[in-house]
């Protein structure tokens, strides 16, 4: 019987397009998205999904005995920002979460995982531009300490007990059908509500951040990608470099000029411009390009233009739906 597909924290940023683009693919009963909460969305009304929490190990095994899963996506974390507010939860959820599905994993045999890793797992004495895959990492936030942690395991786990883990490092992810939460990337998606709403955004980052970006299609087409991928493609363990573009908030700035000429932006940096500090400029992805042929399809223009016209389409909808 062909084995069905769970993604853990499906209510987050990556986990909503996530089941959207699996359903697609697979029709709506293989994929069982799950997550803390039930959102109230359409689209988790349409199929199934289970309330869990991955700290909850017995539920986890149960439901991933009770609907046949043979690939997991575990997605719920707490990100960046999020972290430096509550580090000692943050540790438990990204750690232990990480944990129980590779212990599932090294005892069921037939489950497939992947594990998301993040640029934050990068530190402040990482060469900044194209950053390669191997290099120093020494990452100073608490999400980035969970993540080279986790990287750490999961090779760990590939090696010793043979657990087939796949894993990207997320650049900022930036998409219009799901809000980002607690992220340092996240202006990148705030900037755009608020050009469209009142043409002015005060961006939480310097004008001159550097930061590797992605949009969410490509961020979406990579993990797919990275889990269709034979086995003997997969040639790194632990995580895989991935970019797709990168800029600053003034050079996004520029970029939504061109769409609405009036936008204003001013800068106030907090505590995140830190984290973006410690983070690269730029990434070199190109074993991944090699070894499962990922490549990036959205440059700065596509991305922006495909930013404003989606969101301004999703606000005519919810004028028209309000009148
Ligand atoms: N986008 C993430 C964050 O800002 C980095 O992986 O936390």
């Amino acid at each position: 019987m062909q084995g069905n597909i769970l993604i853990i924290g499906a209510s987050g940023q990556i986990g909503i397009e996530l089941t959207m683009a699996l359903r697609t693919k697979h029709g709506v009963d293989r994929v069982i998205p799950s997550d803390i909460r039930k959102p109230d969305l359409e689209l988790f009304n349409e199929g199934p999904f289970e309330i869990l929490n991955v700290l909850d190990k017995a539920r986890l095994e149960e439901v991933i005995a009770e609907h046949n899963i043979t690939e997991v996506y575990q997605l719920a974390a707490l990100l960046s920002a999020t972290s430096e507010k509550n580090p000692a939860f943050a540790w438990d959820l990204n750690m232990n979460g990480l944990f129980h599905i590779l212990d599932i994993a090294k005892e069921k045999k037939n489950l497939k995982v992947f594990w998301p890793s993040s640029i934050a797992a990068f530190g402040p004495n990482t060469p900044a531009d194209n950053t390669p895959q191997y290099t120093i990492m020494e990452p100073s936030s608490v999400y980035g300490i969970s993540k080279l942690a986790g990287e750490r395991w999961c090779e760990y786990y590939f090696q010793k007990f043979g657990v087939d883990v796949r894993s990207i490092r997320y650049p900022g992810l930036i998409g219009y059908r799901s809000e980002p939460g607690g992220g340092t990337t996240d202006y990148a998606v705030d900037i755009f509500y608020h050009a469209l709403d009142n043409g002015k955004y005060t961006s939480f980052l310097s004008e001159n951040t550097m930061l590797p970006m992605m949009m969410m299609e490509d961020a979406i087409k990579a993990t797919i990608g990275i889990m269709e991928a034979p086995s003997e493609s997969v040639k790194i363990r632990s995580s895989y470099n991935l970019a797709g573009v990168s800029f600053t908030p003034k050079e996004l700035a520029e970029e939504i000029k061109k769409h609405i000429p009036s936008f204003e932006i001013d800068y106030a940096p907090d505590f995140r411009q830190s984290l973006a500090d410690s983070w690269p400029n730029s990434i070199d992805d190109s074993s991944a390009r090699q070894d499962w042929g990922w490549n990036h399809e959205y440059d700065m223009s596509k991305l922006v233009s495909t930013m404003i016209t989606e969101i301004r389409k999703k606000k005519a909808v919810s004028i028209e739906t309000s009148n």
